[in-house]
């Protein structure tokens, strides 16, 4: 849980909300009256800005060693008459033809050995001497030209980093990792449980890239991938650090993004930014969209424990899923107050205007082909602009937090790597989504951190399927649960270590951990229902859980004992009928539930909405489904963000007395339309 107090912006001296997106006059430059055109529409929709550069540098540098930044100065020059901010990238995020041609190992390697062709982008090789030079010397170079420029506010570092290589380079990277990590083969070995199938390493030189049959190797390797990838940034942006120190880094991040674990890029950051795409409207409602985008932010939010940037959104429909419908009248306006109401203090978009050709011209925009500003989303935009200007003293301020979910990347990608007695519907993403459900519902704000970060300040922590146990976690678990703290997780938890190696002498955590004694249960097998069977879980009457009645349960089943623990659920059916399902276990100051199954979410609500009942919410009241409540403040004042995600209206009633932050209008009550949101505003 964060201190409370006012965080300076995001972007030094722009104390307002940030609204704007990705521009790309690259495209347009033998059109200068569109170019002018639009700085005439982005002071009509409130734009105060851009992210430019990004895909430049086969503009930048036409040919090796000739560059060319006169469009770049000119641009530059034009935002900042116009007191628009530009968030300057650097070009990384794609290898201009003549680079590649000359350099092809800057072009990656497949998973089959095959060099990648060039083309596309974000495809190039995290090793290569080569292309970390070519970056250093551009980026130096724009870093040299534009340190004192009155536009530059940020750096936007590439574009979103992602993917991976296997090239000879990377092969050679990855076994100096090794070696650091652990220091001799008997080490690796042990850690890999290598004679199994034979797999025993005698020689360095014997690694090859991932094995999957060898998880502990699987999970090094992503591991790599990741501190590499974080080596090519550091290695990228250094230059700016030493050359523009006051201008702070970022990069743009994509959410819950698999591959890499973003936590490891925090500590070289300087604000964490990220992409929101949601599937909105492929569903009935957007509700399950909207939850899981409010988790997205919130673990955005909770990686620096600062405000965040939503640095890209779609102001219609993308054009990259199987299919987009366009956001319906409003959903623009709910989805981006959402990010402010988590934490962010921007709206960006992708992009400003439609691109004439190419892969991303039907792409949604700000400006559309038709190139004027009668257009609906044109026209939602403008309003929220408006909106926007109107919430500057939002800016620096913060939820407060007294739950965190428990969300790790080496965990995600060891459960990922089982393979076990259900390897369908695995679903880490979407457990944590059902578990941060109950008090999304309930206006309680839940920061969504991983194992590594401190719980003490927390009173609930939520771990669903805390597979993998890092050393030290479990001690934290119990000193936590000691000091006062509820915890709660499930079946899948405390069942490997660091290498992935199966702790022994029973689960969760092994005989020696302090997770057995801290959830008192030892789960002895594990169920796997096929998709159509379930099993019925009954609440053990009178338990002080806020449990009632049968619920249901699917995938994953623990057969478990209760030792110190308390049943408060039993399985109904099968063998196992009368074996408890759900349990806590009193230990020091608190309390700590395990839950054998995979509940439904009625269960969810249930347990979740019981533990949570005394922690602080936005609005001391019940709130229609699916619509959020939360707060932001800087100790002294209070913002209310209310946001209605259904198709129809809904009222809330607000207890005490608000002013409406975008007429000051003293309101006790708040009818939303279908799709709309009302920021408010209180004294603490
Ligand atoms: C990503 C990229 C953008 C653009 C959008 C399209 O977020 O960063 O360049 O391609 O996707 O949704
Ligand atoms: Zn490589």
């Amino acid at each position: 849980m964060s201190v409370i107090q006012r965080f300076p912006p995001v972007a030094p001296s722009r104390a307002h909300i940030l609204h704007g997106g990705d521009y790309n006059p690259e495209q347009w430059l033998e059109s200068p009256e569109i170019i002018e055109q639009d700085m005439h529409l982005m002071k009509r929709a409130g734009v105060n800005v851009v992210s430019v550069g990004i895909f430049s540098w086969s503009m930048l540098e036409p040919r090796e060693g000739q560059f060319d930044f006169k469009w770049m100065d000119a641009l530059l020059d034009r935002l900042a008459r116009n007191n628009i901010a530009a968030v300057l990238a650097t070009p990384s995020g794609a290898k201009p033809h003549w680079m590649a041609a000359k350099y092809p190992e800057i072009c990656r390697v497949d998973a089959k050995g095959n060099r990648e062709p060039q083309g596309w982008r974000h495809n190039h090789c995290y090793s290569s001497p080569v292309y970390r030079e070519k970056c250093t010397i551009i980026n130096t170079m724009l870093a040299e030209r534009y340190a004192r420029h009155p536009a530059l506010a940020m750096w936007h570092v590439s574009n979103e980093y992602g993917g991976e290589c296997r090239c000879e380079l990377c092969k050679a990277a990855f076994r100096k990792w090794l070696q650091a990590r652990y220091e001799t083969l008997d080490a690796l070995n042990h850690a890999y449980w290598s004679r199994f199938w034979s797999h025993t390493y005698h020689d360095w030189s014997e690694i090859d890239f991932i094995d999957e049959s060898v998880h502990g190797l699987t999970i090094d390797w992503k591991r790599f991938v990741t501190d590499q990838t974080v080596d090519f940034f550091k290695h990228e942006s250094a230059p700016l650090r030493r050359l523009t120190p006051g201008v702070p880094i970022t990069v743009n991040m994509m959410g819950m993004y698999e591959p890499l674990n973003y936590w490891k890029f925090v500590p070289h950051l300087d604000v964490i930014s990220w992409d929101s795409y949601p599937g909105w409207h492929q569903k009935d409602d957007v509700i399950y969209d909207a939850i899981w985008t409010g988790l997205v932010h919130d673990i955005n939010r909770s990686l620096k424990q600062k405000p965040f940037m939503l640095i890209e959104s779609c102001p219609s429909s993308v054009n990259w899923q199987k299919i987009s419908p366009l956001k319906r009248p409003g959903l623009h306006r709910v989805s981006s107050l959402q990010a402010i109401a988590h934490g962010s203090d921007s709206v960006m978009y992708f992009q400003w205007r439609k691109s004439r050709g190419s892969f991303e011209k039907f792409h949604g925009a700000v400006v559309d082909h038709v190139g004027h500003e009668n257009t609906r989303v044109f026209g939602e935009v403008k309003a929220l602009g408006e909106e926007l200007a109107k919430l500057p003293q939002v800016v620096g301020t913060m939820p407060k937090a007294a739950a965190a979910i428990v969300f790790d990347w080496e965990n995600r990608w060891a459960i990922n790597c089982i393979a076990g007695a259900r390897n369908v519907d695995k679903n880490h993403d979407q457990t944590a989504v059902e578990h941060y459900a109950p008090l999304w519902q309930r206006g309680i704000a839940c920061d969504a951190i991983d194992m590594d970060q401190p719980f003490n300040s927390y009173r609930l922590l939520i771990a669903p399927m805390l597979y993998m146990i890092r050393p030290g976690v479990a001690e934290r678990i119990a000193e936590f649960v000691r000091n006062g703290g509820t915890l709660v997780t499930t079946y899948l938890s405390g069942i490997v270590n660091e290498s992935d190696l199966c702790f022994l002498g029973g689960w969760p955590g092994g005989a020696d951990s302090p997770l057995r004694k801290v959830l008192g249960v030892w789960a002895e097998e594990i169920d796997a229902l096929p998709d159509q069977r379930t099993q019925n879980v009954t609440a053990v009457d009178g338990n002080d859980a806020g449990l009632c009645g049968t619920y249901v349960a699917r995938h994953f089943c623990d057969l478990i004992h209760a030792e110190t623990a308390i049943p408060l659920a039993h399985y109904t059916t099968d063998f196992y009928a009368g074996r408890p399902a759900v349990t806590v276990n009193r230990y020091g100051q608190g309390s700590a539930y395990y839950v054998a199954a995979r509940m439904d979410s009625r269960f969810n609500d249930d347990l979740i909405g019981r533990l949570s009942k005394d922690l602080p919410r936005a609005l001391n009241t019940t709130l229609p489904a699916g619509v959020s409540a939360t707060m932001r403040t800087d100790g002294a004042s209070e913002w209310l963000f209310l946001m209605n995600f259904n198709a129809a209206p809904a009222k809330v009633g607000l207890g005490s007395q608000y002013e409406r932050v975008t007429d000051g209008k003293p309101i006790t009550a708040v009818e939303l339309e279908g799709y709309d949101a009302v920021v408010l505003k209180r004294a603490v």
